[in-house]
């Protein structure tokens, strides 16, 4: 039977962003597998934020007082086996709209208060169980940047009838758009995101060989932070600053 797969991209630069380019091969792979794959970007879409009172607990079950996009959403994610999010590494965390959508999924909790892992967490109203990945890049040197976000993803789980079945981190993420400079080792990473894909599907996780593949350093920490600060001056010089 085809995996369903629902990727929602956070990126407020949708298919113009690093975050998408790794996106695309983990689709590509994904789709070799035999899924279904249904894309969301969330910079199309009219998501408001959660108005935090609990209607869609108790007066409405299931069901959120915004109408909005949401609602479609929150449809494909009870009928998902898998679900992916793609964001890029904004203040630590994930992005703004990435945020607002996740808060805007408490309808699929129920109120009540069970333990899970012996820790208060809320039932799920989705009947089926999923495997749950985060694809990100941020634009610091090392992979460490992406900690709080690999927490919160994992955290999510919990409460969603998930379970966290791995990830792509892409540190010094920029580099990527300039494959004529390090094509060797942007290519490696871009085909470990495709296998990565294929993985998901086919066994229900991300190796830690793809993990580790997509995360490894492109260019030299030094180098890179130079090569930065010498984009952004010239940035600067442009304007006459
Ligand atoms: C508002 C904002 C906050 C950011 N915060 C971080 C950060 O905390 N750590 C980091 O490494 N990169 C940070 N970045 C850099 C982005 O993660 C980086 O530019 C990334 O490549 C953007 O991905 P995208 O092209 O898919 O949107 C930030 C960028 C913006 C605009």
């Amino acid at each position: 039977m085809k995996k369903n797969t629902l990727v929602v991209n956070g990126s407020p630069h949708g298919k113009k962003g690093v975050t998408y380019m790794l996106q695309r091969q983990f689709v590509r792979g994904a789709e070799n597998a035999g899924a279904e794959v249904d894309e969301v970007f969330l910079n199309k879409k009219k998501i408001s934020p959660c108005l935090g009172c609990f209607t869609c607990w108790i007066q409405t079950p299931g069901n959120c007082v915004i109408r909005d996009d949401q609602a479609e959403l929150l449809e494909k994610l009870l009928w998902a086996d898998i679900f992916v999010l793609a964001t890029p590494v904004y203040v630590d965390g994930i992005t703004g709209q990435s945020k607002v959508f996740l808060d805007r999924t408490v309808p699929l909790l129920k109120p009540e208060i069970t333990f899970r892992e012996d820790h208060c967490r809320h039932p799920s109203r989705r009947n089926k169980a999923s495997k749950f990945a985060v694809i990100s890049n941020c634009g610091f040197h090392e992979v460490d940047n992406f900690d709080s976000l690999v927490m919160h993803c994992r955290k999510f789980c919990l409460n969603m009838n998930a379970e966290y079945a791995g990830h792509l981190l892409r540190p010094h993420g920029p580099v990527l758009r300039y494959p004529e400079m390090m094509a060797g080792e942007i290519k490696k990473v871009l085909e470990a995101a495709e296998k990565a894909g294929e993985e998901l599907v086919r066994q229900g996780r991300i190796s830690h060989a793809s993990m580790e593949a997509v995360s490894a350093e492109i260019v030299p920490k030094r180098a890179y932070v130079e090569a930065a600060n010498f984009f952004w001056r010239q940035e600067l010089e442009k304007i006459g600053q």
